[in-house]
Order: C-alpha cells, then structure tokens, then sequence
C-alpha cells in the first residue's frame, strides 16, 4: 500500500545515534519503498520553543539537512525543507490551536519533562509544540510518520485534533488523522552512561552519545567506556532485560546490523565485554563514519544545502497552501 509519509527533525545540533536508529534510518527505508511519497522537515519552529543562538541555529539548520542527505535521503525522490519557509505551518498551527483542548495539552508528558520544575518560565511555544506538530503532519494528509517511541503520544495528539476538526465542522475526513510508525525494536536508545536514561542532544556528557558527526577515534573511544556490568553476556532476552547497559549495547548492535536481537544474543552468549564492544565499535564505525565524513563534505558547500532547502520549501508550499485555503474555507472565512 502507498503511504504519505511526513517526519520532522529539530535542528538543535548534536544529532546522535538514537536519533539515526530511532528516525532517520527508517526514514531512508520508507523512501525506499516504492509507491511512497516522503516529505521530511527540519523543524526550525519547534527549535525555538527553547532559546536558540541565531548563529547557531542557521549553523545546525544546515547540519540536520546534511546529516539528511548523507544518512541516504534523496532530494530527488523526498522533500525536504525547513519548515519556517512554509507560512501555511504558522497558520495553521494557529488555527489547530482553537480547535485542541487544554486538557489534552495539560497530558503532554513531554512538556512535563522540558518544562521541568519551573514551568512558569516555560514558553507558551514549549506547550503548544505539539499543536504545531499536529499541522504539519495534517497540511500534507500524511497517512504515516516515522518516529521514536518518545514522540508517540503527540501522535495521538494529531488524531484528536484532526478527528475533532472533522466533527466540529462537519467536513468528514478532510483532515487525515496519521498512524505512528514506531519501531518494535530499538525505539529508545539509551545513554551509553546510563542505561536508564534517553540517548539525548542536550545531556551535557559528551560519552552518553554518539553524534553523528564524530570521528572514528570518537566512536571507538565513546564505546570503550560505555558503562556495562562485569558479567558475561546472557543467553536469553529474559535475563538481558535486567542488564539495561547490555540490553542498550546489543541492541544498537542488532539495528546497525539489521538482524534480530535473538541473533545477537546468540553471536556473543558467554563472551565478555572487551570482546563485544571490539566488535561493536567496528559496526559502529563502518555505519557511522561514512555519515560524518559526507556530513562535513558537504558542509563546505552551504549554497547546495540551501538550494535543497528552498526547492524543498518551494514544493512544500505548494501543498501546504492549498490544504490551508480548504481549511479556511471550511471555516468560514473568506
Ligand atoms: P529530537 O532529537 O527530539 O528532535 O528527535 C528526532 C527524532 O529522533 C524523533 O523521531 C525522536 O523520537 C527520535 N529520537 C530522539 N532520541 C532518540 C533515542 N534516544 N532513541 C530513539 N529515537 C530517538
Ligand atoms: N516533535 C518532534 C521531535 O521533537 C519533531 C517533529 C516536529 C515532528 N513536527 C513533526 C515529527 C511532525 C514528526 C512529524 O522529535
């Protein structure tokens, strides 16, 4: 069946391997399917719900898009755009924002979590993050969105709103309410710190992930002192379960290396660590370095970044600002 795929990214730097197992692997593969149509977006809007360095900001909105292309996304076959260069996600970001509840909002643990205990001081774009999210899967009638397991439920978010518009306007499937597509397998990458905690940009360890824009001796050094416990490895997925540094390990394991967990366990039951992690660190590499050398190869040409962005953005717009005027004028205005 063709699906209408929509993601985003947020170009807030650091792009790590949990984002590469997690997202943009599988982005790579759904635009390899045939019969596929793929947009997928550097999310500039959603990066300022927190401060951003305007330097910064241009820098890393050029980064994501490298690591885009370099990861395997075709320009040629997917859209690829940043979003503030489509006006129809503002809008409509706006229009979905009176149609949203606050009760639904107030559910959001993902604000919980950035908000933090001071959440007076959050921004109101923090809050309603996921309303804006919600428009730009809905301007694209996108059927599907790839994403990590933590984005699930902003997912579920989308469907109410788009439900909702449906029935308060009385315009039956106008808005496309998207299916999640979440990995069984592999969904959270953990910190190579702690096997509890969320691979993530904004942990200030440099060890807990690995960018995809680090070098080989990066990589190697990185799993080197990943945190592991000083037994053997299991035999069986029960007993891994309760070793979440070994759990996380293997499994990064297994995605880079496209085969069951239930294989990997087999491979390395009863070795050590130093054995697995040799092994781990070579996969690692050979995945991850063509990455970060072609990441940095075509930094060095800014003007081709942004002539992608904007033929993106230009496509882009072109659905989005249709699907806007239909919204409008299903509202009421002129
Ligand atoms: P973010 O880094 O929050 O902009 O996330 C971009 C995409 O990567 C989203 O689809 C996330 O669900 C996914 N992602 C981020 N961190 C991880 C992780 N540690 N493991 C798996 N997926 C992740
Ligand atoms: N909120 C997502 C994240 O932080 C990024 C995102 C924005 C997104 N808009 C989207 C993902 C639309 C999928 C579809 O990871």
């Amino acid at each position: 069946m063709s699906k209408k795929i929509f993601s985003g990214v947020q170009p807030t730097g650091n792009l790590h391997l949990g984002n590469y197992i997690g997202a943009i692997k599988n982005f790579v593969n759904l635009q390899n399917e045939p019969d596929n149509s793929c947009i997928y977006c550097v999310v500039d809007l959603h990066a300022i719900t927190v401060k951003q360095n305007p330097s910064e900001l241009k820098k890393n909105i050029r980064e994501t898009t490298a690591a885009f292309i370099a990861s395997g996304l075709d320009y040629k076959k997917s859209i690829i755009f940043n979003q503030s260069l489509v006006p129809a996600h503002s809008e409509g970001s706006w229009i979905l924002s009176c149609v949203a509840r606050m009760g639904w909002l107030n559910r959001m643990t993902q604000f919980k979590e950035k908000a933090g205990k001071d959440k007076e001081k959050a921004s109101v774009g923090l809050y309603i993050y996921p309303i804006l999210m919600a428009a730009d899967i809905l301007l694209y009638d996108a059927t599907h969105v790839p994403v990590g397991q933590d984005q699930r439920q902003h997912l579920e978010l989308s469907r109410d709103i788009a439900n909702k518009f449906n029935l308060d306007f009385n315009s039956p499937n106008f808005l496309v309410a998207p299916e999640p597509l979440i990995q069984k397998n592999f969904a959270r990458i953990m910190s190579l710190k702690d096997g509890s905690k969320k691979m993530s940009k904004s942990d200030p360890s440099e060890f807990s992930r690995i960018n995809l824009n680090d070098t080989s001796d990066q990589i190697i050094t990185k799993i080197k002192k990943a945190k592991t416990d000083n037994d053997p490895l299991p035999d069986n997925e029960n007993e891994l379960s309760k070793r979440l540094e070994a759990q996380n390990l293997l499994g990064i394991y297994s995605s880079l290396s496209d085969q069951t967990l239930k294989n990997t366990i087999s491979e390395f039951s009863g070795k050590n660590f130093s054995a697995f992690k040799e092994k781990l660190a070579n996969l690692v590499v050979d995945k991850i370095s063509p990455i970060s050398s072609e990441i940095n190869k075509l930094l060095k040409d800014e003007n081709f970044i942004d002539k992608i962005l904007n033929d993106g953005a230009e496509k882009a717009n072109e659905i989005a600002s249709k699907k806007i005027k239909d919204l409008k004028k299903i509202i009421g205005f002129k």
